[in-house]
């Protein structure tokens, strides 16, 4: 959430700030804002809305400096404004900030008691005051940051230029992350490495409660306790080039259509040719794990939900699944020799690292399932199982969740063997239907528009219910969430047996119905269940295959006809029309696909 640049350099600054603003636009989009130098002096230029009104302001006011700073936001304190909108700054001092400033208020009435004049509802703006205050009092610019960072409380990013400082920027970490970029004597700082991939790939990654003072060339790190450190530069592999939508008309639709090749990169990493597993090694003995938990937000979330049925039906293990948000603060007693599974395809959301921490501190080994290299939680990790789908941009996740899919089920099949629950016959079986998934999908996507006239159905209702069973039942959250997410209309996912439990209430002919109901194993179950909703006039939406179309003895409304194949990786070939239903119902109703509205991609703020 929130996304910033710092470039410190001896050409203009201006236009690079902006090309990695828009590389952060998935953190924010409610207002952006540059500042540089110009002749030693601070100056903004910020508005409202997307990047592109910034880049329509700087065309009409350009600005000039070496050195600068800029933000991309998701607004905390204070609406979207011109005035809210970072960068925050004195006459001294010039800050962008991802986070929060929980103590924000007591410092913005001592800063205000002292003279200082706040122009924002932001707590950001109290970070530039605190440290102009400093620099008032005859302090360096990097004593008055040191001093200013110790009085603040919570989160944050930061990037901060001086007044009369030209070949000086500094930047801070605590709870949200901060890249170090190394050019030809020019010097960056990002959210991530993504950000400056056109202009570097030499990053290195600042540690909790580092701060870093960039000149020319040159990069000194001070921990928490003020020590000089080294922090070790990575070389990244990421592509500088502009990443563009090809012939699709929203990232989303792309990322959706990206999935067979992602799927097959990504468990070519982990299956030989013979489909045996060549899982990375784990930092334990599946064998000795009495426990496992999962923790995730959001769709990775969903994701971690299907895993359980894997591993305790494939493995034998018991698992538990929370939200990182609620897992971080209930205490829960972790067992002895246990493990997380901490999955994330941005490897920053705080509380997802807030969870993967508890574990750690109660002597949990912990496995990622992390899409962005080198991330926060990645470097955490004591062993990281990658899913191998390229930079995601829509704020809607696809391709993140099938390939974490991909990631979970063959470490759901490796614990299997390892703890010989299953043999490598039937984990062979597994693996070969996992390894046609994605002819299969390329086969839901040629028929897309089946789906598209599908989703007229939904686009104009209120309320829209998903239902699903066993391995399905998380795909009906998942369906629920994409759709509201991008179409804001009210969803709910349930599993269809507690449909007599209270939703049925809810059942009219205004209220569209959507089962994920494959010939499985609990089929016939699922069937009732529709029949139920027909009965009282209710609109079935039934995704299913040939079999399970010739078992219903009544015929929904509407039905959409899937691959048939193996149970246990239905979830990932369900999960491509439900995606599909979500996009298309947006596109329908003309909402903002790869931007909602409030939405944003990397929620490194809790
Ligand atoms: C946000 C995004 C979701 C994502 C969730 C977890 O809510 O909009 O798409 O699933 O964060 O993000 P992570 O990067 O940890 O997978």
């Amino acid at each position: 959430m929130c996304g910033i640049v710092g470039i410190l350099a001896s050409r203009p600054v201006a236009d690079i700030l902006v090309d990695g603003l828009r590389r952060l636009e998935y953190r924010g989009y409610d207002s952006a804002g540059i500042a540089t130098l110009v002749n030693g002096t601070i100056q903004t230029r910020r508005a409202v809305g997307k990047l592109n009104a910034l880049a329509e302001k700087l065309a009409h006011e350009p600005l000039v400096g070496t050195v600068g700073i800029g933000h991309t936001r998701w607004a905390t304190h204070g609406r979207p404004s011109v005035d809210n909108a970072h960068p925050h700054f004195s006459t001294q001092v010039a800050v962008v900030h991802n986070g929060i400033v929980e103590n924000y208020h007591s410092l913005r009435v001592e800063l205000e008691d002292k003279g200082h004049v706040f122009k924002s509802e932001t707590d950001t703006e109290s970070i530039a005051h605190l440290i102009t205050d400093y620099l008032q009092q005859g302090l360096t610019p990097q004593a008055a940051t040191a001093a200013a960072l110790k009085r603040l409380e919570g989160a944050f990013a930061l990037a901060i230029i001086f007044t009369g400082h030209e070949d000086l920027l500094i930047g801070a970490r605590r709870g949200s992350p901060l890249a170090v970029g190394y050019g030809e004597n020019e010097m960056y700082l990002g959210s991530d490495a993504l950000a400056l991939a056109p202009l570097t790939n030499r990053i290195s990654y600042l540690e909790e409660g580092d701060w870093v003072e960039l000149t020319p060339g040159k990069a000194v790190v001070h921990d928490e306790d003020g020590h000089i450190v080294e922090r070790k530069i990575h070389q990244t592999n990421l592509s500088g080039a502009v990443i563009g939508k090809g012939e699709y008309r929203h990232f989303m639709l792309k990322e959706i259509f990206e999935q067979p090749v992602v799927i097959g990169d990504t468990m070519n990493a982990l299956i030989t040719a013979e489909n045996k597993l060549s899982m990375p090694p784990m930092p334990f003995d599946w064998k000795e794990i009495p426990r496992l938990s999962i923790v995730a937000c959001g769709t990775a979330c969903y994701a971690g939900m299907v895993a359980k049925y894997w591993f305790e039906q494939l493995a034998g293990l018991p698992v538990d699944v929370d939200v990182a948000s609620e897992f971080r603060y209930r205490e829960s007693p972790m067992v002895k020799g246990g493990a997380m599974v901490v999955i994330s395809q941005s490897g920053e959301t705080a509380d997802t690292l807030a969870a993967l921490n508890y574990a750690k501190k109660h002597g949990q080994k912990i496995l990622s399932v992390v899409n962005v290299q080198h991330s926060t939680i990645a470097r955490q990790s004591d062993c990281v199982v990658p899913t191998l789908c390229g930079p995601e941009i829509s704020v809607a996740s696809t391709k993140a969740f099938t390939t974490q899919l991909t990631v979970l089920l063959c470490m759901a099949l490796h614990a299997g063997v390892a703890r010989s629950h299953i043999s490598e016959a039937k984990a062979s079986e597994i693996l070969q239907a996992l390894r046609e998934i994605p002819a299969k999908i390329n086969e839901v996507l040629r028929e897309d528009h089946k789906i598209q006239e599908l989703s007229q159905n939904l686009a104009d209702a209120k309320d829209v219910l998903y239902l699903g069973r066993g391995l399905l039942f998380p795909l009906a959250l998942e369906g629920a969430l994409k759709l509201k997410e991008i179409s804001y209309i009210h969803a709910e996912g349930y599993p269809a047996g507690e449909l007599k439990h209270g939703p049925i209430a809810l059942i009219d002919e205004s209220m569209p119905v959507v089962v994920l109901a494959p010939h499985d194993a609990l089929f016939e179950k699922t069937a009732s269940n529709i029949q139920e909703v027909v009965a009282r006039g209710g609109k079935v939406v039934m995704f299913t295959d040939k079999v399970g179309l010739a078992n219903m003895p009544t015929k929904p409304f509407w039905v959409s006809v899937l691959p048939e194949t193996h149970p246990v990786v239905m979830p990932i070939l369900y999960s491509v029309p439900v995606q599909l239903l979500a996009y298309y119902t947006a596109l329908a109703k003309g909402t903002d696909v790869d931007q909602p509205r409030n939405l944003a991609k990397s929620v490194t703020v809790e």
